[in-house]
């Protein structure tokens, strides 16, 4: 049992891509989430440990995992030695749900907090070193939704942007049980694109429509939102992003009263997001009678409470 004192706490958010993902990466605007949850870390003397019960994980500072490796460059970045933390993670790991970005948030968010640090940009250099260790060269999407917890339109050039939400928006997040891979599924849409110039022109229309599903949120107009949803799954499955559980979460969710539904984040695996006005339960309902988990996470217009540093 940890009874020693806590020095520091953070939280960080998961997210939704609502729409935009891989677009992102090739310069096209995206359009995301932060969902209220998330993981919360508390950070104590020790000895650069990380432990995550949640996720059956446990990781040191030195012992060669990602997560290890994660660590070491949080805690450098934010010059906090001689901490160990704990997380409490209430969104599935390796989902699409940003999972690997909150923890980062919450442990640099604690490990800032333990030594005194109140300066934003610490915290932000602490995070984008530990997701490019999962990840390669995200475009940093996670991060920000990560730490904001609302909706942003989100570019490489231009950072995130808080974009106005009208009336709050429940989503329904069906998950596949199958884990994504970011950094193969990247990989894989860069090939694509280089070998068939189109897709680029794919990628092009997904940013497009991540500034339509913007206004459509602006105007309060969850039809229009919807519509965009399965516009945009059709143009990631044309990018090979889909895969049968995803499919079945998206038909789904439609057959049960969604008025969009699409896989959200890398694909391949991860988690379908589907928004069904007063018909939120008969999706989580159809999906569970399919052998699916999911739950409810709300797009809110302010800032949720109980944020880290
Ligand atoms: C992953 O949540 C979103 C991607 O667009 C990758 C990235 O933006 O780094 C697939």
């Amino acid at each position: 049992m940890t009874v020693d004192a806590v020095l520091g706490r953070g939280f960080g958010h998961g997210k939704v891509i609502l729409v935009g993902e891989h677009a992102v990466v090739h310069g096209h605007p995206a359009l995301a989430a932060g969902i209220s949850a998330g993981i919360a870390a508390e950070a104590r003397a020790g000895a650069g440990v990380l432990r995550v019960p949640a996720w059956d994980l446990s990781a040191a500072i030195g012992d060669g995992t990602p997560v290890g490796r994660a660590l070491e460059a949080i805690v450098r970045r934010i010059e906090a030695p001689g901490l160990d933390f704990d997380a409490e993670a209430r969104i599935p790991s390796r989902a699409g749900l940003g999972s690997s970005a909150a923890l980062a948030t919450a442990v640099a968010r604690a490990a800032a907090a333990a030594v005194g640090r109140t300066d934003a940009e610490a915290v932000d250099a602490a995070v984008t070193a530990a997701e490019e260790v999962f990840h390669g060269s995200p475009s940093g999407i996670d991060a920000a939704a990560a730490r904001s917890g609302l909706c942003g339109r989100f570019t490489r050039a231009s950072g995130w942007r808080p974009v106005p939400v009208l009336q709050k928006i429940t989503l329904c997040v069906g998950l596949s049980g199958r884990p994504r891979d970011t950094a193969a599924q990247v990989a894989a849409v860069g090939r694509l694109r280089d070998r068939l110039p189109a897709a680029g022109e794919v990628l092009a229309l997904l940013g497009r429509l991540a500034d339509d599903a913007a206004a459509a949120l602006a105007k309060g107009d969850v039809d229009g939102l919807g519509r965009i949803m399965d516009a945009a799954h059709g143009l990631l499955a044309a990018l090979r992003l889909s895969s049968p559980e995803l499919e079945a979460l998206v038909h789904g969710a439609r057959a049960a009263g969604a008025v969009g539904a699409k896989l959200t984040g890398a694909g391949g695996g991860g988690a379908v997001i589907a928004l069904a006005p007063a018909h939120e339960r008969d999706v989580l309902a159809r999906w569970r009678a399919a052998g699916y988990d999911g739950f409810l996470a709300d797009i809110v217009a302010a800032a949720p409470s109980g944020g880290g540093a």
